[in-house]
């Protein structure tokens, strides 16, 4: 079969036997590739239309106890100014990002226990009796199932954790030995018995990534049917030891974004910050490739500045607003529509 058939069998059959990926990952054409597009567009056109569901993201904590080679916010990285929001910081970011209509607040921050002792319960609770229409969304990492279950119990909705690669050999080349896969793992499998929405992923281009590294998360993703899926490319921070490291492939991450877009049409997907930061407007061909999320980032700008997983964030070159309303512009203008709405996992959907 040449490439465009096997596109066309994976959007008839959502999915394709791993020789067929690699195939497709190894030899797609840029004509082959806007094809692809193309097609999961469409399908994503067919589930949620051309509405875009937008989050508005609050890094609450830089404080990370993890050593993850990758990310800018390490422990080892002793130069970052290091902050955590209060209760009351964290409430106020909610308020203006519910002012500007966002109906889903993610709490994002590194592996920072300082909340995990009825801390972040309370401040769960509290968005919650505010705002009973919003959803939450949690990204702070791995914990035990008890915590993710007050966590859901307090009012928590869905949960954001990249499995970053489901090949063991690799995931230790990117994370000190206290970091497992299988943990990970564990902590995936905990939040879907517990009841969330969860978000899995990985960097596209991260080190020692390959084409059978990619096919692996690519069926991972396929049996283990997140909600939502967070997929950008890798982009070096000077300050850890992936520094002189290459920058991950703009065209290979559309590539994978369409791939899981056919592989699972229902699923959330963001269009992700590290794609603007590679390429002018990259959120919006990741739009135009399958494409249905964007977190628009309502951490107040002093905060945000310290607030660095790699080099030359993008969303440090705007303020919140003009960010959410560039959005907007850029979305309306291209024919999509940023919505408010609480945007849940749509799978009753026919396709
Ligand atoms: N480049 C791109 N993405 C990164 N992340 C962390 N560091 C980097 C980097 N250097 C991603 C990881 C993590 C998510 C919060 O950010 O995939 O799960």
């Amino acid at each position: 079969m040449n490439n465009r058939a096997l596109i066309e069998s994976l959007r008839e059959n959502r999915e394709l036997p791993s020789q067929d990926y690699k195939t497709l990952l190894s030899t797609i054409t840029q004509e082959e590739r806007l094809y692809l597009a193309k097609m999961a567009r469409e399908v994503t056109d067919r589930v949620y239309g051309k509405e875009i569901y937008l989050r508005g993201i609050i890094e609450f904590t830089n404080y990370c106890k993890n050593d993850c080679y990758y990310c800018g916010l390490r422990k080892s990285n002793d130069s970052v100014i290091r902050y955590r929001m209060t209760e009351k910081e964290i409430l106020a970011a909610c308020k203006m990002g519910y002012a500007i209509g966002m109906r889903t607040f993610v709490l994002q921050g590194g592996e920072d226990p300082t909340y995990d002792k009825g801390l972040l319960t309370h401040i769960i609770h509290t968005i919650k009796s505010h705002y009973p229409d919003c959803a939450i969304t949690l990204s702070v990492g791995e914990k035990s199932k008890e915590l993710y279950q007050e966590w859901f119990d307090a009012g928590a909705d869905r949960f954001l954790l990249r499995h970053e690669t489901a090949t063991e050999s690799h995931y230790e080349k990117l994370h000190p030995s206290c970091q497992t896969l299988a943990n990970r793992m564990r902590c995936l499998r905990d939040l879907k018995d517990i009841g969330y929405q969860v978000g899995a992923g990985i960097m596209v281009g991260s080190p020692y990534q390959t084409i059978d590294t990619i096919v692996t998360d690519l069926q991972f993703m396929s049996d283990f049917s997140p909600e939502m899926i967070g997929i950008g490319p890798f982009i070096p921070h000077e300050k850890t030891p992936f520094k002189n490291e290459p920058i991950g492939s703009f065209d290979l991450t559309l590539t994978i974004l369409s791939l899981v877009r056919l592989i699972h049409p229902h699923v959330l997907l963001p269009a992700t910050t590290a794609m603007d930061t590679v390429r002018k407007n990259g959120r919006l061909e990741a739009i135009q490739a399958g494409c249905n999320v964007i977190m628009p980032n309502i951490t107040p700008p002093r905060q945000r500045e310290n607030y660095k997983l790699y080099n030359d964030m993008a969303e440090l070159r705007s303020t919140h607003s003009i960010g959410i309303h560039e959005i907007n512009d850029l979305l309306s203008s291209s024919g999509y529509q940023g919505v408010t709405s609480r945007g849940d996992y749509k799978k009753e959907i026919e396709v």
